[in-house]
């Protein structure tokens, strides 16, 4: 039998990715989105052609969701504000999007039969404590000093969460007060708990995914968000590039078609995986800072990238680096595509257009 398989925010950088991979793989698939990031809508033409059906609706509203034709055997859920500074600006959109949004949706599949739902939560649900440990700058990155870790000021439970393949899942969550997650992080947090409490309080097979940088093709990166999108568009337009901070902050990346495959084989294999939380990003293989980025870019030749630099931005963490070894372990995936080859994909990509 096909299974129906929704995406929210089907129609957005990683939901065209995902939803792309599901119909090849012969699942039915529906795109459930509202649509309030405007270019999202440059996807629609090529998830219409791959024989998506695409729903318009909003996961604010159980009503949107109840209209959603069934059965339904699994929901992706991505559909979410996914930008720091917008969650600044407007924390109650923030709020009622990630977090009540996804609440409607954990309700939706507790009330019709508890399918899975795969939840696409962040890193930022780690705060800023992460940048206690101190760094010192190499060539152009940040690394973790962790001889000169001040055992008094960094808490046992933070050293526990943190090892020299990154952040793992035993990090915690809240720094008692002390630092700040940002509002998107404080959503996306209460997101998080809901789903695992979903699982153990209703029985609901959800699973976490605390994704660090994602990127690939479909993203509509702008300043705010989708740094290596905007930073491959700026060099192809050669237009100005704003960097907050000195550049050498570090992020572990991973390309679209990685986690789009995790994503599946997550639906695929719930039974192994139902009320796992999960560190998901490119790991320690995939780093690379903005200035190792803009490097890498500039080799393309034309005109360098022209950088202003600006005071670093709030919540920023000058090192993420995810420890994707629990997944790798219990699912066997891995991410494929390494970073360099990655941006190469986006800017072949983009060049063709130009
Ligand atoms: N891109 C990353 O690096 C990254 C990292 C960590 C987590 N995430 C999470 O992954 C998810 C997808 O991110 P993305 O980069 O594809 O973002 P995106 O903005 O490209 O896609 C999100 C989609 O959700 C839709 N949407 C927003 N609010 C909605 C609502 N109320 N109802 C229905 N649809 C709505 C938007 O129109 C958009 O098409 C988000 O939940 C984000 O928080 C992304």
């Amino acid at each position: 039998m096909q299974k129906t398989l929704v995406v929210t925010g089907g129609c957005g950088f990683i939901g065209t990715n995902i939803v792309l991979h599901a119909k090849e793989k012969g699942y039915k698939v529906i795109a459930f989105d509202s649509l309030i990031r405007p270019l999202s809508e440059e996807n629609l033409p090529i998830l219409k052609r791959a024989g998506v059906e695409i729903v318009r609706g909003d996961v604010r509203n159980p009503q949107d969701i109840e209209r959603l034709p069934k059965p339904i055997h699994g929901i992706i859920h991505l559909g979410a504000n996914p930008g720091i500074p917008w969650s600044i600006a407007w924390p109650i959109f923030d709020f009622t999007t990630n977090a009540l949004g996804t609440l409607n949706v954990l309700e939706f599949s507790r009330l019709n039969g508890k399918f899975p739902v795969i939840f696409a939560s962040t890193n930022k649900i780690y705060s800023e404590e992460i940048n206690l440990v101190p760094v010192k700058a190499k060539g152009k990155r940040y690394v973790w000093d962790f001889a000169k870790v001040n055992k008094k000021k960094v808490r046992a439970t933070v050293l526990a969460g943190l090892t020299r393949s990154g952040v793992n899942e035993d990090f915690p969550m809240d720094s008692s007060g002390r630092f700040p997650h940002s509002p998107y992080g404080a959503s996306k947090a209460t997101a998080d708990l809901y789903c695992q409490e979903y699982f153990h309080i209703y029985g609901v097979p959800t699973v976490v995914n605390r994704m660090s940088c994602i990127y690939g093709l479909y993203q509509k990166g702008v300043e705010d968000q989708g740094w290596t999108d905007w930073f491959v568009r700026a060099k192809i337009n050669n237009q100005p590039l704003n960097i907050y901070g000195d550049g050498k902050q570090v992020r572990d990346a991973l390309f679209g078609t990685d986690v789009t495959k995790l994503y599946i084989k997550e639906f695929e294999n719930i039974d192994d995986v139902a009320g796992q939380v999960f560190n998901v990003g490119g790991g320690v293989k995939n780093t690379i800072s903005l200035l190792e980025a803009i490097e890498h870019l500039n080799k393309k030749g034309g005109k360098p990238l022209k950088l202003t630099f600006k005071p670093w931005r709030a919540a920023d963490q000058k090192i993420y680096i995810s420890d994707i070894s629990k997944v790798q372990k219990i699912l066997g995936w891995k991410p494929k595509v390494g970073v360099i080859e990655g941006i190469d994909k986006i800017w072949d990509a983009y060049s063709k257009l130009n």
